[in-house]
């Protein structure tokens, strides 16, 4: 179970959360919605360790994020949360299988275990004849269930999506969402979705809506 309490930030004079509370529980799928500057990537990134609040706690299981040493803290954050941005932001000159196994690799499992486990997301996500593709080599639907599988690889507690469907065509996203949904079904994966998908946002067990930095509504 994730755990956010009294969360507030600024940049400069500008209070960007002030004073944001939640609770995610483990299988849970889980939107933040709300209007552009609400702060919801703010949310996000300090949800996943990748920036920290001004104050306010974040717990994993217990476990306070910001009490950990920088390099505790990357290794808690490769082992145990995966990330899907808007733009698939994988890495051109590598092909999918070792985009995906490379935070494997990053977290020390051998590279044979690394490339197995790689493949069979990869083959999960129906990408069974695209595993020695590069980036440039797929179509855009097709690059984010491969960051989705690279977030995947080292089975983490969460997976933080910023607009993950922004960038896609009507088709790709509700296949995308789709994915989302089969992967809490059939492994019990928790996620965190900002969206401004409304259809996305219904579908999922809570909605966090966002606006000028506070949580102004939860739906369960
Ligand atoms: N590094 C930064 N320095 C200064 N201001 C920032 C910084 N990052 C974000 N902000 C400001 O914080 C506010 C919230 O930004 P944030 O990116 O969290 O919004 P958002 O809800 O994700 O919006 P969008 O839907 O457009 O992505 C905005 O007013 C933004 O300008
Ligand atoms: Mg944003």
């Amino acid at each position: 179970m994730i755990e956010i309490k009294e969360i507030t930030k600024n940049y400069g004079k500008l209070a960007v959360l002030k004073g944001v509370s939640a609770t995610i529980s483990q299988g849970e799928v889980v939107s933040i919605v709300g209007p552009s500057g609400a702060g919801k990537t703010t949310l996000l990134q300090i949800i996943g360790t990748l920036d920290k609040p001004n104050s306010g706690i974040v717990t994993y299981d217990g476990i306070d994020v910001m009490a950990l040493k920088e390099k505790e803290l990357s290794r808690f954050r490769n082992q145990n949360i995966g990330f899907v941005f808007q733009f698939h932001q994988l890495l051109p000159e590598f092909n999918c299988i070792e985009n995906v196994a490379l935070p494997a690799l990053i977290g020390g499992t051998k590279q044979s275990k690394a490339y197995s486990r790689a493949s069979e997301l990869l083959d999960f996500m129906g990408l069974t004849d695209r595993m020695k593709h590069t980036p440039a080599q797929l179509s855009g639907g097709e690059k984010q269930r491969v960051a989705v599988a690279r977030a995947l690889i080292n089975n983490p507690s969460v997976i933080l999506a910023d607009e993950p469907s922004g960038s896609l065509d009507s088709e790709n996203r509700k296949e995308l969402h789709n994915l989302f949904f089969r992967l809490r079904e059939e492994l019990g994966q928790t996620f965190v979705i900002v969206t401004h998908d409304e259809s996305l946002a219904a579908n999922t067990d809570k909605v966090f809506r966002m606006q000028d930095g506070i949580i102004v509504g939860q739906t369960l």
